[in-house]
């Protein structure tokens, strides 16, 4: 392979970190807790799951036989991303959730090779995540600079610097889905505002499929979704000074057909009553009781058609894998 041309030597250092969290967080939980467990029918954000054991645990989750976006999306990254750099020509990736930017670097490689990558910035709200990607890609790529955004995407999205040049905003493994309807679009109008008319969002959506295939994919027969679900309720214990025994809890997932999205619960096995202490409030659950800890909605082309033109965008390019479980769209502006 040819060798890249020279990149513009940029002065400064390669990696700056800015962090907007100032213990918000726990606010965010506490109000959500305070919301969501009082309300006829609880519910709880599934953002709450991330702690480090969550994360670990989504690791895992993304290993699983069943569970297969993880798979797909990176196959449809490798198979795209020399088109995507040649079509984007982007001089920086801003990923959205960048965890530990595995699948990123598939993407990374292929602007590196067009040369004309010259920036990354990371978007997370794990700081030790961000600090060993910057740490790892600025020694992988050099000349590489990364800019790295510690925050709630959901809260800090105007924090992300100024594009240097045409950029890619990726918000990959379908996190999108996590959104309902309404607040989804509202997102992705939040996103849109990122880029300027020769820039890209490089999103992936998991699709509708066979419920079956759904199911399996968050109910596991090794039992890693339901962990990571009670995980939650770990987090509330740790945080709160809650007293959930999570084991009095069962993982249910199940595909509503109607809404065309996965719902995680954990449901009481008997009559029971948690104590959040920090917030002084006591939760009841009757027996059979669940509480929704997340929404995972999957897309047709139709409904991720009509979320983007919500928000001023369009499909440029989609892309699938061979057995059309999930797919990843390359969108413009359609307002500039
Ligand atoms: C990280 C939100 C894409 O919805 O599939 C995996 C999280 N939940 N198994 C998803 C998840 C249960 C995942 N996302």
């Amino acid at each position: 392979m040819a060798a890249s041309p020279p990149r513009p030597q940029v002065a400064g250092p390669a990696i700056r970190i800015d962090s907007h969290l100032d213990g918000g967080q726990e606010r965010s939980l506490a109000d959500d807790v305070l919301d969501g467990l009082t309300r006829p029918f609880k519910e709880l954000p599934p953002k709450h799951f991330y702690d480090a054991r969550g994360a670990e645990l989504f690791d895992r989750i993304c290993e699983l036989p069943e569970y297969y976006p993880t798979r797909a999306e990176r196959a449809i990254l490798e198979h795209c991303s020399p088109a995507l750099a040649e079509i984007t020509g982007a001089a920086e990736l801003v990923e959205l959730g960048s965890g530990t930017a595995a699948k990123t670097r598939v993407l990374l490689d292929a602007l590196d090779a067009a040369g004309t990558l010259r920036r990354y910035v990371p978007f997370d709200v794990t700081e030790t995540m961000v600090r060993e990607s910057a740490r790892e890609l600025t020694s992988e790529y050099p000349g590489l600079r990364v800019h790295g955004v510690i925050g709630d995407f959901e809260r800090h999205l105007d924090r992300v610097p100024a594009a240097e040049g045409p950029r890619i905003v990726a918000f990959l493994g379908g996190t999108i889905g996590n959104f309902p309807p309404g607040s989804r679009r509202r997102f992705l109008r939040q996103i849109a505002r990122l880029l300027g008319a020769e820039d890209f969002l490089l999103m992936g959506t998991d699709l509708v499929k066979d419920p079956r295939v759904l199911e399996a994919a968050y109910d596991d027969s090794q039992g890693v979704t339901a962990e990571f679900n009670r995980n939650v309720l770990h987090v509330l214990n740790r945080e709160l000074d809650a007293d959930f025994d999570p084991e009095d809890f069962d993982h249910v997932a199940l595909f509503d057909r109607e809404h065309e999205w996965i719902e995680m619960r954990l449901r009481a096995r008997r009559e029971l009553t948690g104590t959040v202490r920090d917030l002084g409030l006591d939760v009841h659950f009757d027996a059979g009781e669940e509480l929704r800890t997340e929404i995972s909605a999957k897309f047709t082309p139709e409904r991720l058609d009509g979320d983007l033109a919500a928000a001023g965008l369009e499909v440029a390019h989609w892309m699938t894998d061979p057995e059309d479980l999930f797919a990843l769209t390359l969108s413009r502006r359609t307002d500039l």
